[in-house]
Order: structure tokens, then C-alpha cells, then sequence
């Protein structure tokens, strides 16, 4: 058979709430055209991320059931650390409340002033963590990444000649860790080869520099690779993520993502001296080792997303139903960033609108449109939230695992298609009102 199934049937549901036309307007009006702002229950679709909104398994809400609240030793804790050791191999698995708190105690603990942190593309809370310490985040993605319409299979890879370069200049001493975010989310979600976390790792290893994993869709990457890369497809997702671990040193993880957990992150290395200064930060405002700002439930959540998240079955619907959502709009004229990447497909609003130039941020009004049309949320991820940084100018559909079925899909496709089709009437936005720093969140914007 041909046809593609979510694995999974539905025992629960949770009503949608359908707005008028009209009722949109009022709300974008009332939420200053930042979609932010809008209440969720006024969403028809939401697409804003794929981050703490997994619907979870029954497996999981058992556990959570059995959830053991202890304050320290919680077995709950000891049975997410034999999941984790076992999939990342890593010997310290220090559990936080989410990815950005793991982010924050490495990069205190490991970055200083003048400290420069190499990755092939960082995430905005990586990057802002690493700033926060007075060191650089430095991206270097492969050149092809620039374009969005080149389909490359690894196109989330780091550059290896300009990390070599970066050594150089820099000198390894200043550089405290080399990050690979898989997979690369700011990169449009693509992949990143495991030759190219080998070719990282070697050249990490001759300058006695550790190599880290920003971990966060690490199953999505395995899948990837099994797919992609030759020599892999024999190997159990399982498997795959195994060896990727294995060449790091340590990782940060969002159970937000490739956990199917709605909160949780964790911290992991195999250096008792870095471990132990992790945990110091930990307990100042995380909390005790065995529970870092979750409650019991959550870590049991965490241990069997874990496990459910790498079923060959799963990772092959999730791949192909994100490129099913990517190929449909792509092909029927709607410029994507190529190919489609895991958890997201990223609409180059540049290409799609350019009668409304950057300054006119062309991926918010298509957001706006796009939720005035049909009640859909996405995320502009170009000059809004980058200023002038941005590279590009896109919106970024992120899929939750789990959640929607193929005819919130088809829906989803329909509207944009719609969009599309009088995209030259679309007018461009200006900022009335912003906050100093992170103003996707909340400024308030004007239509031109
Ligand atoms: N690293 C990557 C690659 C991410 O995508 C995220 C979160 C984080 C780190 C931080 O994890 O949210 O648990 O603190 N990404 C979400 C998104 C917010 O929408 O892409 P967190």
C-alpha cells in the first residue's frame, strides 16, 4: 500500500473553536497584528511551534500516573536516567525545566568573556545564552544554505574548512565548545549528516576542544540519516542516534521536541569537573539533581517519549507528512525553503512577496493574512525577530508531533494556496511600538 497513516488513533479530543472573519480582524486589531498575542482558543491551527505541543501516548499519561514526587531519589528521576544513558551513552544526565535552562548552566559553567562558540547554525536562545556570558556564538552553516531552493540531503551541516579557519584566528583555547544543532532549526529544519558530525568531532578532537549536540530533534535527524546517508539504512533510528552521541561529549536537549513531553530539558556530559559545577548552577534555581524543575510525572513523560519517539513507523509519518504539507505548497508555485526539513516547512515570504521589501517585513504580513484568512498561526523567523541579522525573510509552519490529522493538512495547504493566489494585494507591515530586546513577542505593528 502507498498510503501513508498516522500511526496512531485518537482517544481523546480536544474541541476547535471556529472564528469569523470578522472576529479575526478584531483580534489581530486588539493584538497589535503579533500573533503572539493572540489567545490560543481564537486559533483554529496552530502552527506557531512544535515545542511542548505533542500530544502524548497513553503510555505516557500512565506513567504519569506513577510519577514519584520525592524531592530527592525520585525513582521517577532513576528510571528517565537508565532511558536517557541508554540512547546518549552519556554518564552525567542532569534534568531542567526545559532546553534553555540546560543551555544557560553549560554555557555559565563552560564560557567566558572573549570565548568564541562555534555551531553550524545556533538556535536565538542558545545564541542569546552564550551572549549573556560575554563570548560570541558564531554561526558556520555550509555556503548552500544561504539559498533557499537548493535541495541538498544534509543541507543543516557545518562548514568544516571555516571551523578550521575559526580555530585559527581564534586559537582553541578560546573556544570552549563546538555546538551541532540537529536538527538545524534556524536552518530550516534540515538535517545534518553523521560524515559531517565525524568530520566535526575529528577536527574538535585534535584541538582537545569538546563537541556538544544541541540535541533537540535528534530523532528526526537519525531518521535523516537512515534515509539519506549511505551505509545507514540497515540501522535502527535507535541505533543511528546511538553513534551520533557517541562522537560528542555532551548535549543539551529540549524534551519539548523529539521527547513528546509538554516541559522538560536535560544537561548531559561524561566530565565529572563540568558535572559538578552544572549541578551547583542547578540547585541555585533548577532545583535537586534528580528532579531539576519537573515534577516527577514529567520526568516518567520524558522516559517513555524517549523510547515511543524512535519507532521507525513514527519518524517515517512524520517526515513524510511534513514534506506531504512541503510539496504541496511547493509545488503548486509557493517558494519554500528546500528540500522540505522534520519539524517544519519555511516559506520564503522574500520570494513570495517582493513588492513588500524587508523593511516592510514580508512573513508577517503573510502570518497575519494567513491567520485573517484562515485562523492559522505560524511565526515570522526573519527581520522581526532578527533586525537587520536576518538572513532571511520566512515563516515557519511547524508541525506538533502527533496533533494534527492529514485534513487539518489539507486545510492548511488550501489557505495558503488561497494566499497565494492574490499574494500582490498583500501590503507590507511597519513597527507602531516595541520592547528593547526580543520583539517578536510583543510589539505591536501597523498595516501599510
Ligand atoms: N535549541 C533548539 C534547536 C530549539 O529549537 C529550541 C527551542 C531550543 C534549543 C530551546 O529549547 O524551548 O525547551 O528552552 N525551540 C522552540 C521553537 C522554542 O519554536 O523552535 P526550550
Amino acid at each position: 500500500m502507498k498510503t501513508i497513516i498516522e500511526p496512531f488513533r485518537i482517544k481523546s479530543v480536544e474541541p476547535l473553536r471556529y472564528t469569523t472573519r470578522g472576529q479575526r480582524e478584531r483580534l489581530l486589531e486588539e493584538a497589535g497584528f503579533n500573533l503572539f498575542q493572540i489567545p490560543a482558543s481564537d486559533i483554529l491551527i496552530d502552527l506557531l511551534t512544535d515545542s511542548g505541543t505533542s500530544a502524548m501516548s497513553t503510555a505516557q499519561w500512565a506513567a504519569m500516573m506513577r510519577g514519584d514526587e520525592s524531592y530527592a531519589g525520585s525513582e521517577s528521576f532513576y528510571r528517565m536516567e537508565r532511558v536517557a544513558r541508554d540512547l546518549t551513552g552519556f554518564h552525567h544526565i542532569i534534568p531542567t525545566h526545559q532546553g534553555r535552562a540546560a543551555e544557560r548552566i553549560l554555557f555559565q559553567v563552560m564560557c567566558r568573556p572573549g570565548h568564541v562558540v562555534p555551531s553550524n547554525t545556533h538556535f536565538d536562545t542558545t545564541r542569546a545564552n552564550i551572549e549573556f556570558t560575554g563570548a560570541r556564538a558564531v554561526d558556520l552553516p555550509i555556503p548552500e544554505a544561504a539559498d533557499t531552493q537548493l535541495r541538498l540531503d544534509f543541507k543543516g551541516n557545518m562548514d568544516v574548512d571555516a571551523l578550521e579557519q575559526v580555530i585559527r584566528t581564534e586559537g582553541a583555547a578560546r573556544i570552549p565548545l563546538i555546538m551541532i544543532t540537529v536538527t538545524n532549526n534556524s536552518g530550516g529544519g534540515q538535517p545534518v549528516s553523521m560524515g559531517n558530525i565525524e568530520a566535526v568531532k575529528q577536527i574538535a578532537s585534535r584541538h582537545g576542544i569538546p563537541l556538544y549536540l544541541d540535541a533537540c530533534r535528534f530523532a528526526e535527524n537519525a531518521y535523516f540519516i537512515k534515509q539519506r546517508e549511505c551505509g545507514y539504512s540497515g540501522m535502527s533510528p535507535k541505533q543511528i542516534a546511538q553513534k551520533m552521541f557517541s562522537l560528542a561529549d555532551g548535549c543539551t536537549f529540549s524534551a519539548k521536541k523529539d521527547a513528546f513531553a509538554n516541559i522538560g530539558g536535560l544537561l548531559c556530559s561524561n566530565d565529572d569537573r563540568v558535572a559538578l559545577l552544572e549541578t551547583n548552577l542547578l540547585i541555585l534555581t533548577e532545583g535537586f539533581p534528580t528532579y531539576g524543575g519537573l515534577a516527577g510525572r514529567d520526568l516518567e513523560a520524558i522516559a517513555v517519549g524517549l523510547e515511543e519517539i524512535l519507532d521507525a513507523d513514527y519518524l517515517h509519518y512524520r517526515i513524510v507528512s511534513t514534506n506531504y504539507l512541503g510539496r504541496h505548497i511547493a509545488d503548486a508555485g509557493v517558494p519554500i525553503v528546500e528540500p522540505p526539513g522534520g519539524h517544519a516547512i519555511y516559506i520564503d515570504a522574500a520570494r513570495m512577496l517582493p513588492h513588500i521589501p524587508r523593511h516592510q517585513f514580508p512573513a508577517q504580513a503573510l502570518a497575519v493574512e494567513l491567520y485573517r484568512h484562515a485562523g492559522i498561526r505560524s511565526v515570522e523567523i526573519g527581520s522581526v525577530m532578527f533586525g537587520e541579522s536576518a538572513q532571511h525573510e520566512l515563516l515557519r509552519l511547524a508541525i506538533p508531533r502527533r496533533v494534527y490529522t492529514q485534513s487539518h493538512i489539507d486545510y492548511v495547504v488550501e489557505a495558503i494556496l488561497e494566499v497565494n493566489q492574490r499574494r500582490s494585494e498583500l501590503r507590507g507591515m511597519e513597527i507602531a511600538q516595541q520592547p528593547p530586546s526580543l520583539r517578536h513577542f510583543s510589539a505591536r505593528f501597523r498595516q501599510l
